[in-house]
């Protein structure tokens, strides 16, 4: 028979276990973009990618084991999760539990501030904070570009997530098993290179057509993807050279273009994918304006009419008055370079 003290002690415990695994991860911006698959099941891209990990709108993911339970539970910001969303995040966790040779069920519970499916990456934060969480969860210890590899695995875009400042994903070689090795992020050292990106939220809503569906019909159907994916390879080189010289204009110039390429092989598929609105047009010829005035300002934009404007840290202020201006009632956000994915609480432990 247990004594008081030890019953106590047994409550402790499961206190402990029961608070899970928590991971924290931040948003990222490609400035050379990642779009189109080469392998749908594995999730590996067509081209390397290259982005800035981002200090704001952080995802807050805890993986909790549920060994009695009959299935998983999926939470997004305090709702039951159903649908396209669940089946993702279900499926990840059949991955992580098959790496780690377990079967139990588990809680997921992701607390986003930032809003989900507008485009702004949150699919990034979501699945590099699940990688972190899901895996200390089920006792895997896997170091960063295994972690970046698995991340893959949810979202592409995740896979640079797991590291703060600037992360190469290169695109791999070869297929199947080759491919999944060959395909993860590593960082890019900038020492000298700190701009602030002013993110113009022109539409906070979910976007009509999700990325995943969109880049299929891009490589399947648009005649501009190969072009791009090919001048992609050179943005990539000129965008090393441009970050290490620190050189904004540059780096600017060259995610500018890497962007409207990759809207423009959308815009080309059939059907067309068409994500930007009458209010990104209007930031964006508000950004031209910055420019020539003196100020340099260049837009990037995702899966979504969002607009994210890189500039110097000094000229954010303008460059949001300016934002405002174009496209009033949009709300403005400056970020600059954020950590990578972390774990905060492990279980058990
Ligand atoms: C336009 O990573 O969301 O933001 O791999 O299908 O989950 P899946 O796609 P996702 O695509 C992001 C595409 C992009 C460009 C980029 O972030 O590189």
């Amino acid at each position: 028979m247990s004594t008081d003290h030890e019953r106590g002690r047994g409550r402790r415990q499961a206190k402990v276990l029961d608070r899970g695994s928590t991971a924290v991860a931040h948003p990222n911006i490609a400035l050379i973009k990642y779009w189109g698959k080469r392998d749908e099941r594995l999730v590996v891209p067509y081209v390397d990618s290259l982005s800035m990990t981002l200090d704001v709108f952080p995802t807050s993911t805890t993986v909790r084991l549920s060994p009695g339970a009959r299935a998983d539970r999926v939470t997004l910001d305090g709702t039951s999760a159903e649908g396209e969303v669940r089946r993702r995040v279900v499926a990840f966790l059949d991955l992580v539990r098959e790496l780690a040779g377990r079967t139990e069920p588990a809680a997921v519970d992701t607390r986003n501030a930032v809003p989900t499916g507008a485009g702004l990456a949150s699919s990034a934060s979501g699945f590099a904070a699940l990688a972190v969480a899901a895996s200390a969860a089920y006792g895997l210890d896997l170091d960063d570009t295994a972690l970046s590899r698995l991340a893959r695995r949810g979202s592409a875009s995740a896979a640079r997530s797991i590291f703060g400042g600037y992360a190469l994903c290169h695109a791999g070689q070869g297929v199947g098993a080759a491919a999944d090795l060959s395909s993860y992020a590593e960082p890019v050292p900038v020492p000298d290179f700190d701009p602030a990106l002013v993110i113009a939220l022109v539409d906070a809503g979910p976007k009509a057509v999700s990325s995943r569906v969109a880049m299929r019909r891009t490589v399947e159907t648009s005649p501009l993807y190969e072009a791009w994916a090919r001048s992609s390879k050179d943005d990539l080189t000129d965008m090393r050279e441009m970050l290490s010289r620190g050189d904004l204009e540059g780096v600017g110039e060259i995610a500018e273009r890497n962007a409207l390429g990759m809207h423009a092989t959308m815009l080309a598929a059939r059907p067309a994918v068409r994500y930007l609105s009458p209010a990104t047009v209007a930031v964006l010829d508000g950004v031209i304006q910055l420019r020539r005035d003196g100020v340099p300002a260049y837009a990037t934009m995702d899966a979504g009419p969002n607009v994210k404007v890189l500039c110097h840290p000094a000229d954010a202020g303008r460059v949001a008055d300016t934002v405002l201006g174009a496209a009033p009632g949009c709300s403005v956000v400056t970020a600059r370079c954020g950590p990578g994915a972390r774990l905060r609480t492990a279980a058990g432990r």
